[in-house]
């Protein structure tokens, strides 16, 4: 008997099509939901996270207000390429205290997930005034001060 005539079985009896079906939505089910009783020792911790201050929050909804999300992630993969131009890839544990989170996906500018360390706070009020100020080439639109692009 080939397979195709084997499975006429299924569609000439109903209750062994209905056993195949939750058979099969069963293993599904045990697939997706097996690993969340594990999650505990799959999520690393990491030292040093505690929840945002007021300021750092109210920087968190000025981000998004504004849709910086649109154009930036929160991010970094673990590809080798993204390592070596962000840092070190993005574990699940940074982001707990991140409701909703902004890992986004898009990225017409780079990723902002470690971004904090790299350049001075003068530099960040003047690239977030006019971005083509510190980077001429920059599509990034400017803030609302007289001096934006
Ligand atoms: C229209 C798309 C767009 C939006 C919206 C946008 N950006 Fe950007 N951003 C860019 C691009 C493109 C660059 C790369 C050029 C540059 O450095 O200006 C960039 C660069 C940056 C950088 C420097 C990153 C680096 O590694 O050098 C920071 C920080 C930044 N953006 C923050 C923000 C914040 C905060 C917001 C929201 C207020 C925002 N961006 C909104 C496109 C955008």
């Amino acid at each position: 008997m080939s397979f195709w005539s084997r499975h006429q079985i299924f569609e000439k009896n109903s209750m062994i099509l209905v056993a195949g079906i939750v058979l099969v939505i069963a293993i599904g089910g045990i697939v997706e939901i097996a690993p969340l009783f594990y999650l505990k020792s799959t999520v690393e911790a990491v030292e040093g996270m505690r929840p945002y201050t007021p300021l750092e929050l109210t920087g968190r909804n000025v981000y998004v207000r504004e849709g910086c999300y649109l154009c930036h992630s929160q991010m970094v993969r673990a590809l080798r390429d993204e390592v070596e131009r962000y840092g070190h890839y993005s574990l699940a544990a940074e982001s707990m205290y991140d409701h909703p989170f902004q890992w986004g996906s898009k990225r017409t500018g780079p990723d902002l997930a470690r971004i904090g360390a790299k350049y001075s706070d003068e530099w960040h009020v003047a690239h977030l005034n006019k971005p083509q100020s510190v980077v001429p080439q920059s599509v990034m639109p400017g803030g609302r001060s007289k001096d934006s692009g």
